[in-house]
């Protein structure tokens, strides 16, 4: 796994916030939620919204569309969606937030 350091530190202590950044040509939703931080994917499985145009309730990340719930630890869609979001682990470190990015399977070889 590759570890990224996708915001700087200072950004990491400001208010909750959504937001979207590019990383190893993933686009990916980075969330701080009180003192938690999470990374899912940008696209709603739905119907391809932006998922960091929505807001976060109780753990879950909403989708600005259709208002399908995610939780944000497990990516899992609320009860009665079938759908899922893909999570990434994320890292806080003295030098910012990082997020774990696998290796693809053929560059293993
Ligand atoms: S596009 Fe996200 S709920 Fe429909």
């Amino acid at each position: 796994m590759n570890w990224i350091n996708i915001l700087p530190k200072s950004i990491t202590t400001s208010e909750d916030f959504i937001r979207t950044v590019q990383v190893s040509g993933r686009k990916l939703c980075i969330v701080k939620t009180g003192n938690e931080f999470y990374a899912v994917q940008s696209k709603c499985p739905h119907a391809g919204a932006e998922l960091s145009n929505g807001w976060c309730v109780s753990g879950k990340l909403v989708c600005p569309y259709h208002r399908h719930e995610f939780d944000l630890k497990t990516g899992r869609g609320a009860e009665g969606q079938g759908n899922y979001i893909d999570t990434y682990p994320v890292e806080l470190r003295e030098d910012g937030l990082y997020i774990g990015i696998s290796k693809p399977w053929w560059k293993f070889w």
